[in-house]
């Protein structure tokens, strides 16, 4: 159904779970895969996977809550494919704790990851964008509880209802970074859409009819 030939996409967390299966359904339908993670067994046993798809990935050591190691990895992403064209900044972490448990450390911890490092990781990927033109995508990976709260996930469940808010205030419908720039496209997956979407992906909506 998508023919993603030529694309680039970057899937932060993309070495398990929800990542894998969008990079999973990315590779599927054409396009070559940035997979950044911190776990290198898991970065290479997901890339191994791609390939074995056929499809055009590589694996990037990367640690969302580093700004450094974030900027690095843009930086090899861009040497390794010439582009990046959409982004999906899906790297997340819990600490449940009871709330009056919560630390200020596993408060900030949750908020690194989950906030600050999609932040950071969607800047770099828009900052390409813009300086390339012509658009790109990048997509967040929220939750149920951005709306409705989630008890012993106060922290988690605030990260999330900020991610929507960033994800907002960067302009939906498409917005306009200057003529010459062109459009990019930024959107909120939260919990069923990500899987629903991570399924699609990964399955049927890009299975080849002709396949069966
Ligand atoms: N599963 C659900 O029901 C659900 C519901 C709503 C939202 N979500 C969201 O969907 C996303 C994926 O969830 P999941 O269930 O697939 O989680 P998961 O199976 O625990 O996978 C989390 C992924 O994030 C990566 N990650 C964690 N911390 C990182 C860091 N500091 N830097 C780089 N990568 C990091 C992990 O890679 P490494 O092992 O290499 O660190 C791993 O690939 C998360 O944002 C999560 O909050 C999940």
């Amino acid at each position: 159904m998508f023919d993603l030939k030529g694309h680039v996409a970057v899937v932060t967390g993309g070495n398990g779970g929800i990542g894998l299966a969008m990079a999973t359904g990315l590779a599927k339908a054409g396009a070559r895969v940035a997979v950044w993670g911190r776990n290198a067994e898991k970065n290479a046993a997901a890339i191994d996977s791609l390939l074995s798809l056929g499809a055009e990935a590589a694996a990037f050591a990367c640690d969302v809550a580093d700004e450094t190691e974030i900027v690095t990895a843009m930086r090899a992403t861009l040497a390794r494919f010439g582009r990046v064209d959409s982004c999906f900044a899906n790297a997340g972490v819990g600490r449940p704790k009871a709330f009056l448990e919560m630390t200020t450390g596993d408060w900030d911890a949750v908020m690194r990851v989950n906030l600050v490092g999609a932040f950071l990781t969607m800047r770099e990927a828009i900052k390409h964008m813009v300086e390339r033109g012509g658009g790109g995508k990048v997509v967040g990976i929220a939750s149920v509880g951005s709306i409705h709260g989630m008890p012993r996930q106060a922290s988690y469940a605030a990260s999330k209802a900020g991610l929507c808010a960033l994800i907002r205030s960067l302009g939906d419908p498409p917005m306009n970074h200057g003529n010459a720039a062109g459009h990019y496209f930024s959107t909120v997956v939260e919990r069923a859409a990500a899987v629903a979407l991570a399924l699609a992906l990964s399955a049927d909506l890009v299975a080849d009819p002709e396949d069966g």
